[in-house]
């Protein structure tokens, strides 16, 4: 654990009341007081586990490194160092601290249950899959994160809020990294990703309690990173189930083991990773409904995020109307609503209608003449929005940021 007694935590915040405020659903603290962790270990990647309350615990090992980074004066010198460090199996370059390179060294390891033949097939899974896995990442996983009120005002007070676009592209380059064929191989860059993601996550736990916006405990504790994980594979795989996309257990096993290699990666400890599709989803219920709900900040975000896709992906000239209803259809009812995205009902119908068949043509299942005009606009769209998030990601390279989102 970080210096952070529970109690500690408690008093810097008030975390309830301002989170009450906002008109979030009970948020992690209530349950924290209320109840232990009920999640089994025994469904875990480790198989065991001490069974620690994860909304109580943060990264151990990379949280003092970074802390002490910042008290040394040493971030903008080890971003610049770091910045050309890109490859898997890339040594490191001279000239970082001891401590941050021996961290390094140590978080960059695979675990020992990581299985390179499973890396591979979710690989080809993951090029097989590329647009629904884009569309369901970056737009869905988008939206239901604006609708996690720790989230959402993490990274509305953070340094990236107030500037969405890099924002965006930072997020891609590791959503892209983890898709990527050679992901997991030497010449990829995966692993390189995830470490600095972690680096920056431990960043954000030592920038924004110092924020005069940010208030209550410690952000991205292990249970956080877990609800972010299950907004992108555990729903990925639900939708696509849900959309009767044919996908063999092996493939679906590999896709699975992709994201387990990279929560570890990010930190997590291996007794909270699920190690099944079932005990995912029973992770999932249990960690997501209590921690979403509606934010200003959240739907500020939202507005910025359709704003930009919208902007760059006008097939037709339809714009905003039709990014407003793919959002609607990626999430539920209710997360759209939280995140006040507009409904559009006339598109959000014609949607509702043509996926099914454009899943169907994508999956071979009916011939290109039966399929109707309009779901060749809404084909479009999504390969506009697939290609933004992939140059986005081209721009630029993952840092820890120095400061918080200027007040
Ligand atoms: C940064 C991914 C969980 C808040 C990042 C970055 C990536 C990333 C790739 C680097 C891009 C950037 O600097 O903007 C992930 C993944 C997660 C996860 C894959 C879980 C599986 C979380 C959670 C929170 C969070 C749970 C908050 C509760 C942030 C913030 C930044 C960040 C505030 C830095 C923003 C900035 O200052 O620019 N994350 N994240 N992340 N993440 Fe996460």
């Amino acid at each position: 654990m970080v210096d952070l007694s529970r109690r500690k935590v408690l008093i810097s915040g008030g975390a309830l009341g301002a989170l009450g405020a906002l008109g979030a659903v009970a948020p992690t603290q209530a349950r924290a007081a209320a109840a232990a962790w009920t999640w089994p270990a025994s469904g875990s990647v480790a198989g065991s586990g001490a069974g620690a309350d994860p909304a109580w615990v943060w990264d151990a090992e990379a949280d003092p490194v970074v802390a002490s980074l910042f008290d040394r004066g040493l971030v903008p010198q080890v971003n610049e160092l770091l910045w050309n460090w890109t490859r898997n199996d890339q040594p490191l370059p001279a000239g970082l601290p001891a401590d941050l390179r021996d961290f390094i060294e140590h978080a960059r390891q695979l675990p020992s249950w990581a299985d390179r033949a499973k890396l591979e097939t979710a690989a080809q899974f993951n090029k097989a899959r590329g647009l629904y896995l884009n569309l369901l990442n970056g737009v869905g996983g988008g939206m239901l994160s604006t609708a996690i009120p720790k989230e959402a005002r993490s990274v509305y007070y953070s340094a990236g809020g107030a500037n969405m676009e890099d924002r965006v592209a930072k997020t891609s380059i590791l959503g892209f990294a983890v898709g990527a064929l050679n992901a997991y191989r030497p010449d990829g860059n995966c692993i390189v990703n995830a470490v600095k993601t972690r680096l920056t996550h431990a960043g954000v736990r030592h920038l924004l309690p110092q924020s005069p916006n940010w208030s209550g405990p410690v952000p991205i504790t292990q249970e956080d990173i877990l609800v972010t994980w299950h907004t992108l594979p555990t729903y990925a795989m639900r939708k696509m189930l849900e959309w009767k996309v044919p996908m063999s257990a092996a493939d679906s096993t590999a896709y699975l083991h992709v994201w387990q290699v990279t929560a570890h990666l990010l930190g997590v400890r291996d007794e909270y990773i699920p190690a099944t599709w079932d005990s995912a989803n029973s992770q999932s219920d249990l960690v997501l409904p209590p921690n979403m709900g509606p934010t200003p900040e959240g739907v500020e975000l939202t507005d910025i995020l359709l704003g930009q896709l919208a902007e760059q992906t006008s097939p037709g000239g339809v714009g905003r109307p039709l990014v407003n209803a793919l959002a609607r259809f990626l999430v539920s009812e209710q997360v759209a609503d939280w995140d006040q995205i507009p409904h559009e009902p006339l598109w959000e119908g014609t949607i509702k209608t043509v996926w099914p068949v454009l899943v169907k043509v994508r999956e071979g299942l009916i011939p290109l003449p039966l399929v109707p005009s309009i779901a060749w606009t809404i084909d479009e769209a999504l390969r506009q929005y697939v290609l933004f998030f992939l140059t986005k990601g081209q721009e630029t390279k993952i840092v820890i940021p120095t400061g918080n989102r200027p007040s």
